[in-house]
């Protein structure tokens, strides 16, 4: 079977984009590859967490993996600090990574934008360390948006470089994987663009029915058609997009047909809207506190994760250092 790796930084909840898009493949692939599914701890320490903070948000991203239905039995889903084998890997890839080419990172170069006043060595080894994770377990496909394109085309290139210098076709180039037919994009409730963790225009898996609601109703929209068959606005459209992916397909005529028909109240589609959103949200929302009150299953899961991760990348730490030289006496 074919390894797949993913990371997902411990910053912020899981959304309705998230769970539409990158987790309900997730879900797929498990059974389908050799999947390894992270929490990539050590990369969000480049914002100098609390360490209250920093482990509460390990919990969080952790708890909601396994309530969207991530399988710790079938994927090995794991918290990346508890490989050290990874830290050690990206120091010995370091020693081929150079300051020109990270410090051409766009990520690098909006960081150095956005926060000059910590503009720290672990951003500029970002995409290092990030190279380690995947090559560890020497995978061939990474589900990864367009913001990480460029990070995954420089694991390449260490992968490659690897591989050159010690002239032996160690690591595998992975490549950026697109599972599925169609990705689902949901929108923000903003009236445009996708929704995001950080644009205020998200709703999260874990928003109570009063917050959700709330956010539903008072999502962008204009004072409705003013004759029939009119072609829907953004904001409108949106709106049914989701609409189309979390009701029946009764409901979404129902009201497509108001809008053509010039009576819809934009107040009731959103009360809709709300409730099967929630019909959805809520059953994970409570398996979520679940999770999070049940330290011994935590526990256990985390164990089980840090196993197969460690196993994995034991023997590739093993194997490279053997191919570096460094042999023991
Ligand atoms: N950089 C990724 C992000 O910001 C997270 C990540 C870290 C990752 N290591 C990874 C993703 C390895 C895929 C594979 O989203």
């Amino acid at each position: 079977m074919e390894k797949v790796v993913s990371g997902i930084r411990p910053t912020g909840n899981l959304h309705l984009g998230n769970y539409y898009g990158a987790i309900r493949n997730f879900l797929k692939m498990q059974h389908e590859y050799n999947c390894f599914f992270f929490i990539a701890d050590y990369h969000s320490l480049t914002t100098h967490p609390t360490p209250d903070d920093l482990h509460g948000n390990v919990k969080q991203i952790l708890a909601e993996y396994l309530a969207v239905g991530i399988d710790p039995e079938i994927c090995t889903l794991y918290i990346q600090s508890d490989v050290p084998e990874v830290a050690e890997l990206t120091l010995l890839l370091s020693m081929n990574a150079y300051m020109g080419e990270l410090s051409k990172t766009t990520s690098f170069k909006e960081k150095v934008r956005a926060q000059p006043e910590n503009v720290n060595a672990g951003l500029l080894c970002y995409p290092v360390l990030m190279a380690s994770d995947i090559i560890i377990h020497k995978a061939h496909k990474v589900p990864v948006g367009k913001d990480q394109e460029q990070h995954l085309e420089m694991t390449r290139k260490f992968a490659r470089r690897f591989n050159n210098m010690y002239k032996n076709e160690y690591f595998p180039e992975p490549e950026a994987f697109n599972f599925g037919s169609e990705l689902i994009k949901i929108p923000g409730l903003d009236g445009s663009g996708k929704m995001g963790k950080s644009e205020g225009n998200g709703i999260f898996l874990v928003d109570n029915d009063k917050t959700l609601t709330k956010k539903v109703m008072r999502a962008v929209t204009d004072s409705g058609p003013a004759k029939p068959n009119q072609k829907m606005p953004e904001p409108i459209q949106n709106l049914f997009y989701i609409m189309n992916v979390v009701s029946t397909p009764d409901t979404v005529e129902h009201f497509k047909q108001q809008y053509n028909n010039c009576y819809i109240r934009y107040g009731d589609l959103k009360k809709q809207l709300a409730e099967d959103i929630l019909k959805i949200t809520k059953p994970i929302r409570e398996k979520i506190e679940d999770i999070k009150a049940n330290d011994a299953y935590l526990k256990k899961v985390a164990k089980m994760g840090r196993d197969k991760a460690r196993e994995s990348a034991q023997k590739t730490i093993k194997e490279v250092r053997e191919i570096i030289g460094i042999k023991q006496f």
